[in-house]
């Protein structure tokens, strides 16, 4: 089970970040370009709010399976002074739940706007910010 669990969260991974970015990049060119947001334009941030959503769900399992998690066998002091055991137990976990609310209110958002504009405005800001957040706590070491 922990074996499909981290085999899932590591590919996923792949995917999201990717619709992620070409979400934000697309919001961004339509609101600065004053495009129309079309039906497309929807599309790839839904997609990647579901992945998102999917890694989130994957993510929160994992914590309770994985070794890398030591904050159930440890003390808790232990875990923060060493910067691997913490990067799993705290700051992958928290910044990345904080990254996945600030792309769930951009999509919100983007369908309460009564403009174009407003729409691409809504998903650029808040997508971009949670993607950097993300790329922010990624155990590059570990997975590349
Ligand atoms: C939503 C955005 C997230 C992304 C893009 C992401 C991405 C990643 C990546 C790339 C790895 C390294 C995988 C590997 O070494 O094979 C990883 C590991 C891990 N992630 Fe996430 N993650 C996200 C959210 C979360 C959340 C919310 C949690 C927990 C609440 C979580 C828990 C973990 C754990 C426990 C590991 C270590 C797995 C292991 O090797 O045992 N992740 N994550």
């Amino acid at each position: 089970m922990y074996t499909g669990l981290q085999h899932a969260h590591s590919f996923v991974a792949y995917a999201a970040l990717i619709l992620l970015i070409v979400a934000s990049l697309n919001a961004i060119i339509g609101m600065t370009s004053n495009k129309s947001f079309k039906d497309g334009d929807r599309k790839i941030a839904l997609f990647a709010l579901i992945f998102t959503h999917i890694q989130l769900l994957v993510g929160l399992i994992l914590y309770f399976q994985s070794p890398m998690v030591q904050i159930f066998n440890m003390p808790m002091g232990e875990v923060m002074k060493d910067a691997n055991l913490r990067l799993y137990a705290v700051e992958h976990p928290l910044i990345n739940i904080i990254a996945v609310v600030l792309i769930t209110i951009g999509f919100s958002k983007h369908k309460k706007a009564t403009t174009d504009k407003a729409k691409f405005k809504s998903i650029a800001i808040m997508y971009a910010l949670g993607t950097i957040l993300i790329l922010s706590r990624i155990p590059w070491s570990n997975w590349l």
